[in-house]
C-alpha cells in the first residue's frame, strides 16, 4: 500500500477529528475512547507544527483558543436580528393567532413551530464557502461584538459545513444560542467555590461571561453549547420552503438542533405544548424561559413582515421566572442529623417558578459572606426545578440604614450545646451529639448499629418510631424501657419486644471500645477509639485529659484532639454519659486490651522527636514507634524515656539535656525500631 501523501493524511484526520466532535458535542453520542481522540489530535498537532503552511481553516487545533484580543471589534448585521414579542397569558396566545389569521385573511388554525425559548446569548455564525468565518453577538440587534475565535472553540459549532460533497451555499448565516448545561454550570461553580473564585449566578450569565473573554483559551475551557434556530443571510438556490425544513437541513449541515422542537397547528396546541414543557422544565439539562413559536411557512412569514424590531409571525410565551428580587426578614440557624449548623434565610414571600418561597439556604457563613448578605436587605432569589431556593445575589444598592450582619449563635438553637468551628472548616456543628433533638434518631442509630453496641433488632425504623412516639429522647432512655412499652408500639409483640430489651441489657457488656466509638464523636472510628481506650485504660482518664495528650495517641492529631474535647467538654453530653454508666456500661478498658498492649516491646516508653530527621520521614518513625507500644509526645518532660534527636535540634535538646534524658541520634532510633 503507497503511504498517503502528508496533506492527505492531514486531511484525513481533520475529516475524522470533526466526525467524532460531531458525534460527541452535537449528537451527545460520543463513538470513541477519549485517548483515542487525544492521540488523533496529538498527530494532527504533530503535522501542523512541522508543516504550518498546511494549517486549514477548519483544522480542530483551532478549538484550543488564538491569542488574546485587546478589545472586541463591532460588526454590524447585515440582516438586523430582531426579538421576540412576549405573550404572558393564554388570551395572549389566542390573541396572538386571531390577529395572524386576520393578516392573513385565513380563519383556519395556523402552522407552527414550537421551541424551547432557550436562556443563553444570541449569536450568528457566518460561512463562506462553507468555512466559519465570522462570529458575533447580537448586540443591539444592529451591531455586535466579533467573538469569532470564541466561538470556534465550541465544540457544536462546525468549522465546516458538511456538505456532503455537494457545494456550500457561497454565503449562509445561521442564529442560536449558546448556553451552558445545567450540570456542566453546577460542577464548574463547585469547582470556583473551591478555588475561592467567585461561582457565576446562573447558567446565563455563565455563558455570557465566558463568551465575553478576550482569551479564548479560557472561553475554551467552558462547557458551552450552540443550539441553531434560524437561518440569517443565504446565498443558495435550494433553502426550504418552511422553517421545520429548514432546521432539518441545518442540522444536515453539521449543527445541534434542539430535540423539543416541532411542528403543531393552532393556538390551542401552542397552549398544550407550553404546559407539557414547562412540566419537563426540570428535567432538562438547560434553562428555558419559555416557548418560542413561529408561523412553518417562510411565504406567509414573509407576507406578514415585522414591526418595531419584531416579527409579527413569532411570539414567546414566557415561562414563570426562576429569579425574583425579595428582602431577607430573618436569618435562621438550623441543625442538621449529624450537627450541621446551616444558616436559612427568612423571606418575604414571593413566588417564584410558580411557587411561593419564603425560605432559601444559605449554606454556610462563608456564603453569608461571599454574598456580603445582612438582615433586611434585597436579594435576588433563584429557584430552578426541584432545587432548594437559594439567595443568589444582594442587590447593594438597595441596603437600608441599619441592615444587621449576621453572626453564627454561639450555642445550639436545639439544644444549647455549645456551637464550634474549626479554623479551616466550612461548616459549624453543634457539639451536644448525645442530646440533641435535631441529632438524636442518628445518635441513636450509630449507638446501635452492628459495629458499635451492636443492638440485636434495633434498626432505623424502630429508632425512628421509638423517637417519634417520645419513649427515647436520648441514649439513657434506651436502657429505662421496659417490654410492655415497646409491645405497644405499632408492628411489635410481646416476643419481639421481650427480645429488644434483652438485646438492650446484654450490650451492657460490651466492651469500653465499642462504647465509645457509638458515642458519635466526631472522627472517632473503630480504631481510634480502640487506640484511645488503649492508652487511657478507663473513661475517666479519657474525658480529663487534655489536648496535648491526645495528640500522643495513635492516630489522633490536633483536630481530633479537639473534637474529642469539644464532645467531653459539653456538659449536657456528660450528664447522658454518667447517667449511662450508672447503668452499669463498662467504663474500663477489658484487662485483654491493656495487657495485648504490655505484651509490646515499648510498652509504657515515652519519645520526643525533635529536630530533622533525614533517613526518617517523621509521620513514619511515630507510628513505627506507636506500633511497638510506645508513645510519641509533643513535649519533653521527666515522663519522657528519650529523645531522638535529627539536625538542627534547638530547645527541646537543652530541656532533655537539663533533665538528664537520654538522647538518640537518627542511628539510636534505627537500631531501637529494627531490634525491638
Ligand atoms: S427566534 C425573529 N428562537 O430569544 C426571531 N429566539 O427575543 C428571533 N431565543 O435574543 C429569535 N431561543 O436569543 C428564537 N428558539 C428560539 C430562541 C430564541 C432563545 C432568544 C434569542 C433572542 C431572544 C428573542
Amino acid at each position: 500500500m503507497v503511504k498517503p501523501s502528508i496533506e492527505q493524511q492531514m486531511d484525513d484526520l481533520i475529516h475524522e477529528i470533526n466526525q467524532h466532535d460531531h458525534r460527541y458535542y452535537v449528537l451527545d453520542d460520543p463513538s470513541i475512547p477519549d485517548a483515542e481522540y487525544d492521540r488523533l489530535s496529538e498527530s494532527l498537532r504533530n503535522l501542523e507544527t512541522k508543516y504550518p503552511e498546511r494549517l486549514r481553516p477548519d483544522s480542530p487545533s483551532h478549538r484550543v483558543g488564538a491569542p488574546p484580543l485587546n478589545a472586541f471589534v463591532k460588526v454590524s448585521h447585515e440582516l438586523p436580528m430582531l426579538s421576540l414579542d412576549n405573550a404572558f397569558s393564554d388570551d395572549d396566545m389566542a390573541a396572538f393567532e386571531k390577529r395572524l389569521q386576520e393578516r392573513l385573511k385565513n380563519e383556519r388554525p395556523i402552522d407552527f413551530v414550537a421551541e424551547p425559548k432557550l436562556d443563553g446569548i444570541a449569536v450568528s455564525l457566518v460561512y463562506e464557502q462553507g468555512l466559519f468565518v465570522q462570529g458575533a453577538t447580537r448586540g443591539d440587534g444592529q451591531n455586535g461584538e466579533n467573538i469569532t475565535q470564541n466561538l470556534k472553540t465550541l465544540g457544536s459549532i462546525p468549522l465546516k459545513l458538511a456538505t456532503h460533497n455537494s457545494p456550500p451555499p457561497a454565503r449562509f448565516e445561521v442564529r442560536g444560542e449558546v448556553y451552558m448545561p445545567l450540570m456542566a454550570f453546577e460542577k464548574m461553580n463547585l469547582q470556583a467555590i473551591k478555588n475561592a473564585t467567585k461561582p457565576f449566578a446562573n447558567p446565563r450569565n455563565a455563558a455570557s461571561g465566558s463568551l465575553r473573554q478576550l482569551d479564548s483559551a479560557i472561553t475554551a475551557k467552558r462547557p458551552l453549547v450552540f443550539s441553531a434556530y434560524s437561518i440569517g443571510l443565504c446565498d443558495f438556490d435550494a433553502v426550504p420552503n418552511t422553517h421545520y425544513e429548514a432546521l432539518q437541513w441545518v442540522r444536515s449541515l453539521g449543527f445541534k438542533i434542539n430535540t423539543e422542537i416541532q411542528t403543531i397547528q393552532g393556538a390551542a396546541a401552542c397552549l398544550e405544548y407550553y404546559r407539557n414543557l414547562l412540566a419537563k422544565r426540570a428535567d432538562l439539562d438547560y434553562e428555558m424561559d419559555g416557548v418560542v413559536f413561529k408561523v412553518n411557512d417562510f411565504s406567509l412569514q414573509k407576507q406578514l413582515g415585522e414591526i418595531a424590531k419584531a416579527p409579527r409571525w413569532a411570539i414567546a410565551y414566557k415561562f414563570p421566572a426562576q429569579e425574583e428580587i425579595t428582602v431577607v426578614n430573618a436569618v435562621e440557624f438550623q441543625v442538621g442529623r449529624t450537627g450541621a449548623i446551616t444558616p436559612v434565610a427568612r423571606l418575604h414571600p414571593v413566588t417564584v417558578g410558580g411557587v411561593t418561597v419564603s425560605n432559601a439556604t444559605l449554606h454556610n457563613m462563608d456564603e453569608i459572606e461571599r454574598l456580603d448578605l445582612r438582615v433586611g436587605d434585597h436579594v435576588i432569589v433563584r429557584r430552578a426545578g426541584d432545587v432548594i431556593p437559594k439567595v443568589v445575589s444582594v442587590i447593594r444598592e438597595k441596603r437600608v440604614k441599619g441592615a444587621r450582619r449576621i453572626k453564627m449563635p454561639s450555642y445550639c438553637p436545639v439544644c444549647a450545646s455549645e456551637i464550634h468551628r474549626d479554623d479551616n472548616e466550612t461548616i459549624a456543628r453543634c457539639s451536644g451529639g448525645l442530646v440533641c433533638q435535631a441529632q438524636r434518631k442518628q445518635a441513636i442509630k450509630h449507638f446501635a448499629s452492628r459495629k458499635a453496641m451492636d443492638i440485636e433488632g434495633l434498626g432505623d425504623k424502630l429508632v425512628d418510631q421509638l423517637v417519634e412516639s417520645a419513649l427515647v429522647n436520648n441514649l439513657a432512655d434506651l436502657y429505662q424501657l421496659d417490654v410492655d412499652q415497646v409491645a405497644a408500639l405499632e408492628r411489635m409483640g410481646p416476643k419481639s419486644a421481650q427480645n429488644l430489651v434483652l438485646a438492650i441489657e446484654d450490650s451492657k457488656k460490651q466492651p469500653l471500645e465499642r462504647f465509645l466509638f457509638a458515642l458519635g464523636i466526631r472522627e472517632v472510628g473503630e480504631a481510634t477509639a480502640k487506640a484511645l481506650v488503649t492508652h487511657f485504660g478507663s473513661l475517666d482518664a479519657m474525658t480529663k485529659a487534655g489536648e496535648t495528650e491526645l495528640v500522643t495517641v495513635k492516630d489522633v492529631g490536633p483536630v481530633v484532639a479537639r473534637h474529642i474535647r469539644h464532645f467531653f467538654d459539653e456538659k449536657n453530653n456528660l450528664a447522658i454519659l454518667e447517667q449511662l454508666l450508672s447503668f452499669g456500661i463498662q467504663a474500663k478498658a477489658r484487662e485483654s486490651l491493656t495487657q495485648e498492649s504490655q505484651k509490646l516491646p515499648l510498652f509504657n516508653r515515652t519519645y520526643v522527636i525533635t529536630g530533622t530527621l533525614t533517613q526518617w520521614n517523621r509521620d513514619e518513625a511515630k507510628s513505627r514507634l506507636e506500633a511497638l507500644g510506645a508513645k510519641v509526645s509533643g513535649s519533653v518532660s521527666t515522663k519522657t524515656t528519650a529523645l531522638i534527636a535529627g539536625e538542627k535540634a534547638g530547645s527541646k535538646l537543652v530541656k532533655a539535656q537539663s533533665l538528664n534524658i537520654p538522647i538518640l541520634n537518627e542511628a539510636d532510633l534505627t537500631t531501637l525500631l529494627n531490634d525491638s
